[in-house]
């Protein structure tokens, strides 16, 4: 017989007994995980891997759905990797990782953006753009008419870190290890990956890959506070 395969139609009961992690080891892949800081520049991620890895950046949910963000992705391109390295405090992960994922963002937030989203809805849902009107409406009043151009830029930054999050756990589910990276100067990567002028703009990065054995803090204790501190349940 076929194996079944998961749906969004299926219920929650399906889902939960089709998953491929438990409890248990959803928490040893996030104990597991670490800010890696140092990559073996040999290893590669398989592309099926980072097939999986890309999808999980194009799924992440975000506010009204927008998708304010590009994604690029450096595989190989040794010598724009080290161009970026004096730009990210020094650090070699950007250039020694096996890809590094800047993530860009809009800088600001138009009636075009709102235009081309309502129409994409109106394709994959295959409805009338008419239908889609009231949330036209709700996103340019909230979004476009609501926000200054740096409030729309701040806005979709905080969905690129959304992805951010997404594209870690989903990394350290898949046994990649990653390494977030604020530690950059935005402007000169937009310069040095020709964004400017573009319409979006460098917020963060990531670099993912494969720990080398030399790093030492891959055996450092993970300093969080406890669930009580942290967690007020009401
Ligand atoms: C948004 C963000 C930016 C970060 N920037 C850097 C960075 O530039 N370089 C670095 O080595 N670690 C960076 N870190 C890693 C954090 O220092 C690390 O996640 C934190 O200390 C917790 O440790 P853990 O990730 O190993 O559990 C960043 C983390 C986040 C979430």
């Amino acid at each position: 017989m076929p194996r079944a395969t998961l749906s969004r139609i299926q219920t929650p009961d399906f889902a939960r007994s089709m998953a491929t992690t438990s409890p248990e080891s959803l928490i040893q892949q996030l104990q597991w995980r670490y800010a890696t800081k140092q990559f073996d520049p040999q290893q590669k991620i398989a592309p099926e891997v980072w097939a999986a890895l890309e999808q999980s950046l194009v799924l992440t949910p975000s506010s009204y759905g927008m998708q304010p963000w590009k994604f690029i992705i450096l595989s190989g391109n040794a010598e724009l990797r080290e161009r970026l390295v004096p730009h990210s405090w020094g650090q070699r992960q950007v250039a020694d990782a096996s890809h590094f994922v800047v993530f860009t963002v809009r800088t600001e937030v138009t009636t075009s953006d709102v235009e081309t989203y309502v129409e994409r809805i109106a394709e994959v849902r295959q409805i009338d753009k008419s239908a889609v009107d009231p949330l036209k409406k709700m996103i340019e009043g909230g979004i476009v008419k609501g926000l200054s151009a740096s409030q729309q830029h701040d806005w979709a930054t905080r969905q690129a870190y959304i992805a951010l999050g997404n594209f870690m756990t989903s990394a350290a589910l898949l046994g990649v290890d990653t390494c977030p990276m604020e530690g950059i100067v935005p402007a000169k990567f937009d310069e040095i990956l020709g964004l400017k002028g573009s319409g979006y703009a460098t917020c963060v990065a990531c670099a993912a890959g494969f720990r080398a054995n030399t790093d030492k803090y891959a055996q450092l204790p993970k300093v969080r506070y406890s669930a009580q501190q942290v967690i007020e349940h009401r």
